[in-house]
């Protein structure tokens, strides 16, 4: 059975002996509920380190006040299960107490300014400090030379690699592909509150990033673009958070030509999705 530890200094007892024997750490940071999107960062960390710690915390200071903190999947069994079957060494299980010593509330908070502003960043106010900031402990706890992240939160990855480049932190990121099911949604653990009904309709997400694609790439001003997209995840039902064309920085692109990114974030029922798909014009 793989080995959980919950306490700060059986973690940091593992994480030494591994390095003394000059072993490289990978960290795959998670809120648990683990699917085979999850599975793949770990096979990925597997690949450039010697020794893998998946991080199951679902972190208070990311979730808004009404947002669905209380009733996040926690399913630490199958969690643990699931991580040694993937090749995992150790999973690191903090309470709230070890994460924040003096409470949610009272901890140092982080902010990445600037790409933090838009999209996600101005649809849920705080998340990516949160996030940053239970990303700096992480990081800090295990100290890992390399740390996997998936695609499929764009912006996540993008705020993880300027506070680790403005910070310093001597870790490798991992970029992981998106995992998606086999009519093209990603996998979210998210997922699950979806109606059979609204599960139906939630590929649409998918149909309309390669929609954008084609569009954009077939010369349609990127207005246009977006505008068909959002008419598109309208038109099934969904409520449209963003429907976007960024340049890979997030920016709105200046030029015709270059590397570009698809976002989109859309709520059927309760239930709010994000994903995305890069291409290039
Ligand atoms: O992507 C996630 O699951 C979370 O935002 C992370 C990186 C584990 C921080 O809580």
């Amino acid at each position: 059975m793989i080995e959980t530890v919950t306490g700060l200094p059986a973690l940091r007892a593992r994480v030494s002996a591994w390095k003394r024997e000059g072993l490289r750490v990978g960290l795959v940071p998670t809120m648990g509920n683990l699917h085979a999107g999850h599975f793949s960062l770990v096979k990925l960390a597997r690949e450039h380190a010697d020794r893998v710690v998946a991080s199951v915390f679902v972190n208070p200071t990311q979730f808004g006040p009404n947002e669905d903190f209380d009733r996040y999947p926690r399913t630490p069994e199958a969690d643990a299960a699931g991580l040694e079957a993937a090749g995992c060494d150790l999973v690191w299980l903090p309470s709230v107490e070890q994460m924040y010593p003096f409470g949610a509330d009272n901890a140092v908070r982080m902010r990445v300014p600037g790409i933090t502003d838009v999209l996600d960043g101005a649809h849920r106010p705080g998340h990516f400090d949160g996030v940053v900031t239970v990303v700096s402990r992480l990081f800090n706890q295990v100290l890992p030379d390399v740390a996997a992240f998936g695609r499929k939160d764009y912006q996540q990855l993008a705020v993880i690699r300027y506070f680790v480049r403005d910070l310093a932190f001597p870790v490798e990121l991992l970029p992981a592909d998106i995992v998606r099911e086999a009519d093209g949604l990603a996998l979210s653990s998210r997922n699950q509150y979806l109606s059979a009904e609204e599960r139906v309709v939630a590929p649409t997400i998918h149909r309309t990033l390669l929609a954008m694609r084609e569009s954009a790439q077939a010369g349609t001003p990127r207005a246009g673009v977006e505008a068909q997209a959002r008419a598109m995840l309208e038109g099934a039902g969904f409520v449209v958070d963003y429907a976007v064309v960024r340049d890979r920085q997030l920016a709105e692109p200046e030029d015709s030509r270059g590397d570009r990114v698809a976002l989109i974030a859309a709520r059927l029922g309760a239930t709010r999705l994000i994903d995305n798909l890069e291409f290039t014009l």
